[in-house]
């Protein structure tokens, strides 16, 4: 009884505890671990605090008899957060990997603690820090290190040579630096030591022939110095020996050709120098051997040819010289030679096709054919296997073989830069997994054979810089990958093919320096990937495709064209179109449309002085030789502005100009004599329509006359009272029958009021679209209108200023029937002529808008006016808006009714509600006067006053008005 009281209440509790105490504590570690990590994807949603025994956790493993923790492996994971203490109670701990993790923090220097610990692998995490001193410093049986692809500074703690037992060490890829720990060559048992991919320097310690198992050193990519050691040999099981990218000089030890089980050396990157030693040939395991970029000279020795194993060799960027010694056909595994950058001469070895190969780089030597093989490169054997073959910058001569299309499984193929002469063969188009085609810089003559289209995965071919003719074959549509088509400098003719509009994944093209004629595809713009696209100096006709790439094109890129016209080139099209429009108001003569006969009325002007209009005839409005009207500015124009100050109509001189509360009111006319004060001014009830640029009100003077009052709102971007005033100013001496007058204005620094000419009957919009179909204007109505917009925008621009803002909510019509262009010059008023604004805020009317808005590289002059009063015109000529709306259509008017001319029923656009009453002496002719000031090439576009002249000519005579009126 008493036994098992004391049994129950002190052993059985110790026991307990300490068996929980032995098993718990690797839970409990774990745990402990388990709560200081992010575990975003629960990779650990095993691991529960209420088991007995981690052993069956996922990335756990135990010892099967003491049950025991050994093993902790969670490579992959996705964790991340800070490699906490709970992994310092798993006691027995033998191997912990945590590699490929998102782990940060710093390393813990007491994980080494774990006495048992053989394996350390924290490599591909984000642990920064230094690697601590005291890690190494109690490290028993620490066998395997790896820290590779942290982010881990400062230099190799001295304290690693303590760790005799290890046989790992991997750092690679941190920002180590520093000089390498003396004692490294200590670690006897090491057989792979990793240091790539750091900052370290110095020289390289002697002593490595010490570490006897070594097989694998790398130090690629560090800033060491000085030579190779004389004795590494001595680690005569040595496998990898990688020492390249760093600045390493002297020759190649000698002691290195006892590395008879070395199957990689790479040295290259350095500045060695001498020789490539003969005695490389005692290598006999070496299956890859890369000595580029290094200073070595002499020839490639014979002995190579004993290296039956290598697949590798790059000797590129050295100074050898000689040939390749046939002694390589010996080398039957090699798959890979660079020797390109060398000073090699002699012939292209017949081996190179025997062997296995894939890959033949031997660009950039001095190797020539010789003339016991007068076919030029010659392949002796079909290969299937060879995939690049790269022979550019050498001296070859002779044609490119007939059969090249048996290296069926070439994907580049480089003989650029070469001798090469005949013609390319047909049976390029058999490569068909060729991607890459470079024959560029030969003197190749003949034409692009047609069956390059069979090269269908062809991504980049180049065929410049040679003498080639005949025309691109359109079969090169079929090789639909290519990114770069680069055929600059040859003879190549004929059009540029529509078919390579169908190459849409272009970015690079280069046809310049040929003979290609006629006009671009305009199915161009499909190529949307395109970075460049030069054409210079051909002779290519026509405009240039608009729209897409083509709208931001160098100039470099299309000059040496002559006839190729467009804004780009700043050379006008004879008509953008295919047709030619021809304006002929005396469409009775007997002309077929390409000149004619204008003896009408009382004007008689010669054929060539007249209004040919169009591509065949040649004849632009530029040189129709009209005299222009000398229009005199009014007198009144030149009246001198009264200023005052708007509260009280004195003279502003008298009052206060820094006083806020006042503003300055300046009137043209002399009359400021408001009925009502400043705020009646802008009464809600009175408004009259808004507009880009502001809200119009209307108020009557004291004399009972109506102005209308335009506010401003955009203020913010109103320049300084100065300029405002001096641009204001420069339009309000704007006088013109056919414009709306600026009576004055008003500023303050938070308000500016324009005062216009109140125009009683509505806008040119109303009266076309917004009215009864009963009121519609009669013909002789809306000659009038043109013809009075025409005048206005004439003496606009003879102002030298620029309306920018037409459309027809901006016409005023008044009482008899005159138009009166408003809203003019307002964009001025911007502190700069922003092109954004300009669109967006003031030309925002759709369909008036001038192409050249949209294009960056065309300056905007008074010429988008001439634009949009051709918009206009067919807008009053058919009645209906630039750009209608229908169901499921947009229909934009320029395009309709030019399609209508060229389908010769351009009566039909003309406004139904005429009902046919209108001469088509004079309606066709002005239609076409719309379409032409409204040609995409700004200098396409006729100058207001010829308009007016030709308008006037167009005018019926006198007698014609009477009967139809
Ligand atoms: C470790 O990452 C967490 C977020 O994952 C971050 O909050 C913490 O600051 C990082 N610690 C260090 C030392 O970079
Ligand atoms: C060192 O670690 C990196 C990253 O894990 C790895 O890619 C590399 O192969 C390792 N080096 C050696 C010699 O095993
Ligand atoms: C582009 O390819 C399509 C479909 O293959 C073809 O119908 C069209 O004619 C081609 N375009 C040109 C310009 O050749
Ligand atoms: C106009 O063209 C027609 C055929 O298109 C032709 O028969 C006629 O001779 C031409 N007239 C003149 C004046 O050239």
């Amino acid at each position: 009884m008493l036994l098992k009281f004391l049994f129950l209440a002190v052993l059985a509790p110790l026991l307990l505890v300490q068996c929980l105490d032995s098993i718990n504590d690797d839970v409990l570690g774990l745990i402990v671990f388990k709560a200081g990590l992010q575990d975003p994807e629960s990779k650990l949603s095993s691991w529960n605090e209420d088991d007995d025994s981690p052993c069956n956790w996922v990335g756990v493993k135990c010892d099967p008899n003491t049950h025991r923790v050994t093993e902790l492996v969670l490579d992959g994971f996705s964790l991340s957060g800070h490699i906490g203490r709970g992994l310092l109670r798993l006691q027995f701990l033998q191997v912990l990997s945590l590699a490929n993790n998102k782990f940060n923090g710093t390393i813990n220097p007491d994980l080494p603690r774990l006495g048992g610990l053989q394996v350390i692998d924290l490599s591909e995490n984000s642990l920064s820090g230094s690697i601590p001193d005291g890690f190494f410093q109690q490290c028993g049986s620490l066998r395997s290190v790896s820290f590779a692809r942290n982010d881990l500074t400062g230099m190799i703690p001295d304290s690693l040579s303590f760790c005799v037992a290890l046989s790992v060490v991997n750092f690679s890829s941190n920002g180590l630096s520093g000089e390498l720990p003396s004692g490294l060559w200590y670690l006897r048992g090491l057989q792979s030591l990793d240091l790539s991919y750091n900052l370290l320097e110095g020289e390289i310690p002697e002593g490595i022939a010490n570490l006897y198992a070594l097989r694998a050193i790398n130090m690629r990519r560090n800033r060491f110095t000085g030579q190779l050691p004389v004795d590494i040999g001595g680690c005569q099981v040595l496998e990898l020996l990688d020492f390249s990218e760093n600045s390493l000089s002297g020759g190649l030890p000698e002691s290195l050709q006892r590395l008879s089980s070395c199957a990689t050396v790479r040295l290259g990157g350095n500045s060695f120098t001498g020789e490539v030693p003969g005695w490389i040939g005692e290598l006999t395991s070496l299956e890859s051997l890369d000595l580029s970029v290094n200073r070595l000279s002499g020839r490639i020795p014979v002995s190579i040819g004993n290296l039956n194993v290598l697949k590798e060799l790059n000797l590129s960027m050295n100074q050898i010289t000689g040939g390749l010694p046939e002694s390589m056909a010996n080398c039957v595994n090699l798959m890979a030679i660079d020797v390109s950058r060398n000073r090699l001469t002699g012939n292209l070895p017949s081996w190179i096709f025997k062997t296995g190969l894939k890959s033949v780089s031997l660009s950039g030597n001095n190797l020539d054919e010789s003339t016991e093989h007068p076919s030029g490169v010659s392949l002796a054997v079909s290969l299937q296997s060879l995939q690049v073959l790269d022979l550019s910058s050498n001296v070859f001569s002779g044609e490119i073989p007939s059969d090249v299309g048996v290296l069926s499984g070439l994907h580049l193929f480089n003989v650029s830069s070469n001798q090469l002469f005949g013609s390319i063969p047909p049976s390029v188009g058999e490569l068909t997994m060729i991607q890459a085609l470079d024959l560029s810089d030969n003197r190749l003559t003949g034409s692009i054979p047609s069956e390059i289209g069979g090269a269908v995965a062809l991504k980049e071919l180049r065929l410049g810089m040679n003498f080639l003719t005949g025309k691109i074959p359109t079969q090169i549509q079929k090789c639909s990958s290519l990114t770069s088509l680069i055929l600059s400098r040859n003879n190549l003719s004929g059009p540029i093919p529509a078919a390579i509009a169908n190459l849409t994944n272009l970015k690079y093209v280069d046809f310049s320096f040929n003979r290609f004629s006629e006009s671009l595809p305009k199915e161009l713009t499909n190529l949307s990937h395109l970075l460049s696209f030069n054409i210079s100096h051909n002779n290519l006709k026509g405009d240039l495709p608009l729209g897409g790439f083509f709208n931001t094109i160098f100039p470099s890129s299309v000059s040496g064209n002559p006839s190729l016209c467009g804004a780009i080139v700043n050379r006008s099209c004879p008509s953008v179109h295919q047709k030619p429009i021809v304006l002929n108001p005396n469409s009775s003569g007997s002309s077929n449309g390409t000149a004619f006969n204008l003896h009408h009325r009382k004007i008689a002007l010669s054929i060539s002085a007249l209004i040919a209009i169009g591509a065949a005839a040649c004849i632009t409005l530029g040189v129709v030789a009209v005299t222009l009207l000398n229009i005199h500015a009014r007198s009144s124009m030149a009246r001198s502005p009264a200023a005052f100050t708007f509260s009280g109509g004195e003279d502003f001189s008298c009052s206060p100009t820094n006083d806020p509360n006042y503003g300055k009111l300046v009137m043209f006319s002399g009359d400021a004599d408001f009925v009502a004060g400043a705020q009646a001014l802008l009464n809600k009830d009175s408004e009259l329509g808004r507009g880009g640029f502001g809200v119009v009100y209307r108020t009557v003077l004291r004399d009972g006359r109506s102005v209308a009052i335009k506010k401003l709102t955009v203020s913010s971007l109103i320049k300084s009272q100065d300029e405002f005033e001096k641009e204001v100013k420069k339009l309000g001496e704007v006088r013109h029958h056919n414009l709306v007058t600026l009576e004055g204005y008003y500023w303050t620094p938070s308000l500016q009021l324009l005062i216009y000419e109140y125009v009683s009957s509505g806008s040119l919009y109303k009266h076309l679209h917004d009215g009864p179909d009963k009121n519609y204007l009669s013909w002789r109505h809306r000659f009038n209108i043109i013809l009075g917009m025409a005048r206005g925008l004439a003496h606009l621009h003879h102002m030298n200023i620029t309306h920018y803002n037409l459309k027809s909510t901006n016409i005023l019509i008044d009482d008899s029937g005159e138009p009166k262009v408003g809203d003019f010059g307002l964009a001025k008023l911007l502190p700069t002529l922003d092109r954004c604004i300009l669109s967006s805020k003031i030309q925002s009317a759709l369909g008036y808008m001038a192409p050249e808005f949209a294009c960056r590289t065309v300056k905007i002059t008074e010429k988008c006016d001439v634009y949009g009063f051709g918009v206009l015109v067919l807008e009053v000529v058919t009645g209906k808006r630039p750009v209608e709306y229908m169901e499921d259509d947009v229909v934009v008017l320029c395009d309709m009714v030019r399609g209508a001319l060229e389908d010769g029923r351009v009566e039909e656009c003309i406004d139904g509600r005429l009902q046919g009453n209108f001469p088509a002496d004079e309606a066709i002719p002005v239609v076409k006067l719309g379409l032409i000031c409204a040609s995409q090439v700004p200098s396409n576009r006729p100058d207001m006053e010829e308009v007016v002249n030709i308008l006037e000519l167009i005018q019926c005579p006198a007698e014609g008005q009477e009967e139809l009126e």
